[in-house]
């Protein structure tokens, strides 16, 4: 690509703004923050501007309430809904995120018809299929952020562990964005050499129920809301990844058909991420256990989608 990337977050709150941070440090492009409230994406965007000069970044950073703005965006992230607080989980947002997700997904489809979508707001495999939907974009141009931000905490408590660099770690995970993620120790190495070689079964199986309620976690400490640092640097990687066509392998929410025997519906596996979005989505073997608990992450993301479709237009 010559020149500067057109990034659009929509939603300039917690992970929206995060985002444009990441995004500005990163000099990803130039981006635009879009909230429904005025003055708010307008006012973090000068002061994200304003730390350009001391962060040595060149990223024309604006804020805006007008989907005009966003107009030939090629990486549109969408963070704007409800997010969790203490005693709710991600599937009790469904039903005002729909519809905000399919509001401004509609808006900004029609202004970027060429952009690629990376869809934030939760639950999260249920607003990817809203979103599919109401932008009428080919399935590789849709995705979900889960896997990224879920794959790294399962890192990160690894790392803490074994009091070693997270540079080491290498991880897989499966599923949806629910407590029914699959991390995967089959598929973690450390250096190369197998997580179970190094860290025994209970230490390992405390680490992937740690892993699962991750988000949970955040949101009893946080208790006004939840996770964004760690889901924009996620986010944000995923957007570096198609910008710089990077063909990096990431586990994200992607449209799955035959793959898997998934039957159509947008599911978080390791995928090729470039410059047209989902490039392909790898299949590895997997042992009965996994498959069955795969399989029960897939039934709950069928749910959820089920109930998006009972919701209609
Ligand atoms: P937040 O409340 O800080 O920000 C949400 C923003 O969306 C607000 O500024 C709000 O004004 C805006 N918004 C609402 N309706 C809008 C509309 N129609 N048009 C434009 N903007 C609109 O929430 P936060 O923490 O940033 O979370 C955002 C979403 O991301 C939540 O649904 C949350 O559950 C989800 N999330 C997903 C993660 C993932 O890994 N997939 C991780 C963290 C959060
Ligand atoms: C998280 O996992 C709430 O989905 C959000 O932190």
């Amino acid at each position: 690509m010559i020149g500067r990337a057109k990034i659009t977050v929509i939603g300039a709150g917690n992970v929206g703004a995060t985002c444009a941070h990441w995004a500005a440090s990163k000099e990803l492009g130039d981006i635009v923050l879009l909230d429904i409230i005025e003055g708010m994406p307008q006012g973090k965007a000068l002061d994200l501007r304003q730390a350009g000069p001391v962060e040595r970044y060149d990223s024309a950073i604006i804020g805006t309430n007008d989907y005009k703005d966003t107009a030939d965006s090629d990486v549109i992230i969408i963070t704007s809904g409800l997010a969790r607080k203490p005693g709710m989980s991600r599937d009790d947002l469904l039903v005002k995120n729909v519809e905000i997700v399919r509001g401004v997904t509609e808006q900004a489809a029609r202004y970027s018809p060429n952009a690629i979508l990376i869809v934030v707001s939760n639950p999260l495999d249920a607003m990817v299929y809203t979103a599919w939907k109401a932008s009428g974009f080919p399935t590789h141009r849709v995705m979900g952020q889960a896997g990224v931000l879920d794959t790294a905490r399962y890192r990160a408590f690894i790392a803490m562990e074994l009091g070693c660099s997270i540079e080491d770690i290498t991880a897989l995970l499966l599923g949806g964005h629910g407590d029914d993620m699959v991390p995967l120790p089959s598929y973690t190495s450390v250096a190369g050499i197998p997580v179970t070689h190094l860290i025994p079964k209970d230490r390992l199986d405390a680490i992937v129920e740690r892993t699962r309620k991750g988000g949970g976690e955040i949101v009893s400490l946080l208790k006004t809301g939840s996770a964004y640092y760690a889901p924009a640097a996620a986010s944000v990687q995923m957007a570096e990844a198609i910008i710089k066509d990077k063909k990096r392998i990431l586990p994200v929410a992607a449209y799955c058909d035959k793959e898997y025997g998934i039957g159509g519906y947008f599911v978080g596996v390791p995928a090729v991420l470039g410059k047209n979005g989902v490039e392909k989505v790898l299949e590895v073997p997997l042992s009965p256990e996994e498959k069955a608990a795969f399989q029960v992450s897939i039934d709950h993301v069928k749910e959820l989608v089920a109930e998006v479709e009972k919701l209609g237009k």
